[in-house]
């Protein structure tokens, strides 16, 4: 199920065995009426505002309700019993709160508000719906009173609340607490994964300045292949069968792109076309990759404990990989050390290994492979720094999250060598922008530069044609 965890607690003497689950432990739960809820007073306010104070009212009662629950159930016991049943007997519990508290609710409302009741308990809370809401890619929230999400490429604002900072909280720790970790003002900065694999990041006070930050990248259940990215018009089909054609043929790609332009979305759809027949390894921070193929091993990073001690970095990863026997190496993202050995690797037998980079140019991205390896502190002067990377990448593949929102692959480059000490690129095909619609669509198109890329040949070595039309630039893609 989407993000659930279970809450650990250990059973109250008073409460049920764990072996008997019933879920009368939910009766003889009794409500007193919350002085601020008598309805009978009059509201003379606007629609508008009886509806934010209803909904505060809502939130009011489902965090008391929540709470009282808590104490009241042995939550281990949560999880033997049918959803169904807890469903059943939370809702008779609800009902009779809201009839105490005098809640004017109709029977969507009251079902909405058991549903979010059993999301408290057994869930995230307030993110549950957020999380199996398949339309939302990213959530992100600023402080327990501002939630946006990104739907279809674009940011918008929900009136997702919590009730307050501690409820935040207490969510947080319950994310990060399943995989070991915990937040507080000594260690505000986490990584986290959610049980769905969705990848979390969380910053709290003193580094979240107005209150929690939490960012929550979710995971595609059904990650898009390459031709749903045609499909979504993030390219044209010959590109992708130049690049399929790259990746099959042990062609050294990088996959550029800034933060959420689908680096990693396009990263799994190439390695479609890795042959089964290889061995690959994975290195993350947070594992996202899901590689198709049968022979995969994955491989995460392991932040420093409270300690500050025992943590395992990327480039540690990358150094053993190649102790591991593997025909490719993928690398989720290459932001620092790791560089120089990720091309090793690349330089010595592990052609067709890929990984992505942060940049907004192909050029950029070579750039900053520069840069890294630069900081890594090791004796190598600029010629020599430039000859690895030009003997060791020979195709990037960049993208862009257009302002509409959309993804689109904006140039496909290769690298063709080194001249003097200057890395040679040449464009294969680009993304000319040519206007926006008044919707604030992009408009624009894919080109063929009228440039062949020199890899043909290896390609052609492999049994893999592909038509000379593509690179015209006259023809339409
Ligand atoms: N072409 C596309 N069309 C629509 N949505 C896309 C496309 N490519 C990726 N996405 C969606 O955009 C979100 C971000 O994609 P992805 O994780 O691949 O980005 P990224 O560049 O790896 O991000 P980060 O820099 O945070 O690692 C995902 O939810 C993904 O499903
Ligand atoms: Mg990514």
């Amino acid at each position: 199920m989407v993000g659930r965890f279970t809450a650990r607690r250990s059973a109250a003497p008073d409460l049920p065995a764990a072996e008997e689950p019933s879920p009368s432990a939910l009766e003889g739960v009794s409500w007193t009426v919350a002085p601020e809820a008598s309805a009978a007073e009059p509201m003379q306010a606007t629609q508008q505002a009886e509806n934010l104070l209803l909904r505060d009212r809502l939130l009011d009662a489902k965090v008391r309700l929540h709470r009282r629950l808590i104490e009241e159930i042995n939550l281990s016991t949560l999880d033997k019993v049918p959803e169904e049943e807890i469903r059943r007997h939370v809702q008779q519990l609800v009902t009779q709160y809201v009839l105490v508290e005098r809640l004017a609710l109709n029977t969507q409302e009251l079902n909405d508000f058991v549903s979010e009741i059993l999301d408290e308990m057994t869930g995230l809370g307030p993110l549950e719906p957020l999380l199996k809401d398949p339309s939302i890619n990213d959530i992100l929230i600023n402080g327990h009173e501002c939630v946006y999400v990104e739907r279809a490429g674009v940011l918008e604002p929900l009136s997702v609340r919590f009730k307050d900072e501690q409820h935040l909280l207490r969510i947080i720790n319950k994310i990060v607490s399943a995989v070991g970790r915990r937040v507080d003002e000594s260690h505000p900065l986490c990584d986290a994964r959610l049980q769905d694999g969705s990848r979390v990041n969380v910053a709290v006070r003193p580094i979240g300045v107005d209150g929690p930050l939490v960012s929550i990248r979710k995971f595609s259940k059904k990650p898009f292949n390459l031709t749903k990215l045609i499909d979504v018009g993030a390219l044209r089909p010959p590109m992708a069968e130049l690049l399929a054609a790259a990746v099959k043929s042990r062609i050294t790609t990088i996959i550029s792109g800034g933060t959420g332009s689908g680096k990693t979305t396009m990263l799994n759809a190439l390695s479609a076309f890795i042959s089964e027949k290889e061995r690959l390894l994975t290195i993350e921070d947070a594992a996202e990759l899901q590689l198709q193929q049968p022979h995969v091993g994955r491989m995460e990073t392991r932040p420093p404990n409270i300690e500050g001690k025992g943590e395992i970095r990327q480039r540690e990863l990358v150094k053993n990989a190649l102790r591991m026997r593997p025909d490719r190496i993928i690398l989720g993202e290459c932001r620092g050390e790791e560089a120089f050995d990720m091309l090793q690797a690349m330089n010595t037998g592990h052609e067709g290994s890929m990984a992505t980079i942060h940049a907004n140019t192909p050029r950029d991205a070579i750039s900053r492979l520069e840069q890294m390896i630069g900081m890594a502190g090791l004796p190598m002067t600029v010629a020599s720094i430039r000859s690895q990377i030009a003997n060791a990448i020979q195709l990037i593949v960049q993208l862009q999250r257009q302002s509409d929102g959309r993804r689109k692959v904006t140039s496909i480059a290769e690298v063709t060598g080194l001249e003097g000490d200057i890395i040679q690129m040449q464009e294969i095909f680009k993304y000319v922008r040519t206007g926006t619609a008044p919707d604030g669509t992009v408009q624009g198109h894919f080109q063929a530069t009228g440039v062949r890329p020199r890899f043909l040949g290896h390609l052609a070595h492999q049994g893999i044609k592909i038509p000379g039309t593509y690179f015209d630039p006259s023809q339409p893609l």
